[in-house]
């Protein structure tokens, strides 16, 4: 069967608002170029993030801060060329947006012109909230991002499980109904309590995507480095592991060293 998905529907946030009336669940995650964009377009996926986690997977940066905007338009240009029908949501990175809502609004301008794709995502509640409405206001529909925010890991110190407690839990519930009430689209809520994520799922309209979230919101996100198997150091609990990249990857590659230095590649048919 081909793979090929040419005149399908293209994936909007109307779509997305649709799913969440009918119960169907979303899937979305995160690519960072043309061929692997193009693999999980073809294979269905709704929502594909060019997250900023490209910071850490793609660049090998222990954090998300140092990934620039111009790195970010970059990733977002070669998955937009690699996507037929999904959405395409690009992470304004770290700097871009906190404090500042005029420089927001340009930061989300150049991704929407410079890639191509439909939709940016920002990190945090009511002290972004100026930034996102600006935005909005330009017509860009934007994606909130509660609970683990990576951007503020100095801010936590740890990447362990956010807003266990009453005060964090119940800010998180208030963000969630300033972000939805400012107009964004959707949410995405990373590392809560599942009974949490389900709470606050329900009482916003919007679709609300989760990672390490629990299984009662309107849609799952994962990193597709992490999902495939590409890295193997990080393992938290909430991640599925749908292949085995490392395995097959070193393999091909330590069998093509193998053949090189016997002289096995190339054989008489693999030349001219
Ligand atoms: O950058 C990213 O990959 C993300 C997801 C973890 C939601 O923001």
């Amino acid at each position: 069967m081909s793979t090929s998905l040419k005149n399908v529907r293209r994936v909007t946030t109307h779509v997305l608002q649709e799913m969440k009336a009918k119960g169907e669940k979303i899937a979305m995650l995160t690519a960072y170029d043309y061929s692997i964009a193009r693999l999980v377009d073809s294979a269905g996926i709704d929502v594909i993030l060019v997250g900023d986690s490209a910071s850490n997977v793609m660049a090998g940066h222990e954090t998300t801060l140092p990934i620039t905007l111009d790195q970010m338009i970059y990733h977002a240009q070669g998955v937009v060329r690699g996507c037929e029908r999904s959405l395409i949501v690009v992470d304004l990175p770290f700097g871009t947006y906190q404090g500042n809502s005029k420089g927001a609004l340009n930061s989300a301008i150049r991704i929407m012109k410079e890639s191509g794709a439909h939709a940016v995502k920002l990190e945090g509640g009511k002290e972004v909230l100026g930034s996102v409405e600006r935005i909005l206001s330009a017509g860009i529909p934007v994606m909130g991002h509660l609970g683990l925010t990576p951007q503020s890991i100095y801010k936590f110190g740890t990447y362990v499980v956010r807003a266990k407690e009453q005060e964090e839990a119940d800010r998180l519930r208030s963000d969630a109904l300033l972000l939805q009430q400012a107009g964004c689209f959707a949410i995405v809520l990373e590392k809560i309590p599942a009974k949490l994520a389900s709470e606050v799922a329900k009482s916003v309209s919007i679709p609300v995507i989760g990672i390490g979230a629990g299984g009662d919101v309107d849609g799952q996100v994962l990193v597709v480095h992490d999902m495939l198997g590409i890295n193997t150091e990080f393992n938290p609990r909430f991640l599925r592991r749908y292949a085995d990249l490392h395995e097959v990857i070193t393999g091909a590659v330590a069998n093509y060293v193998k053949d090189v230095r016997s002289r096995n590649f190339p054989n008489s048919e693999e030349q001219y």
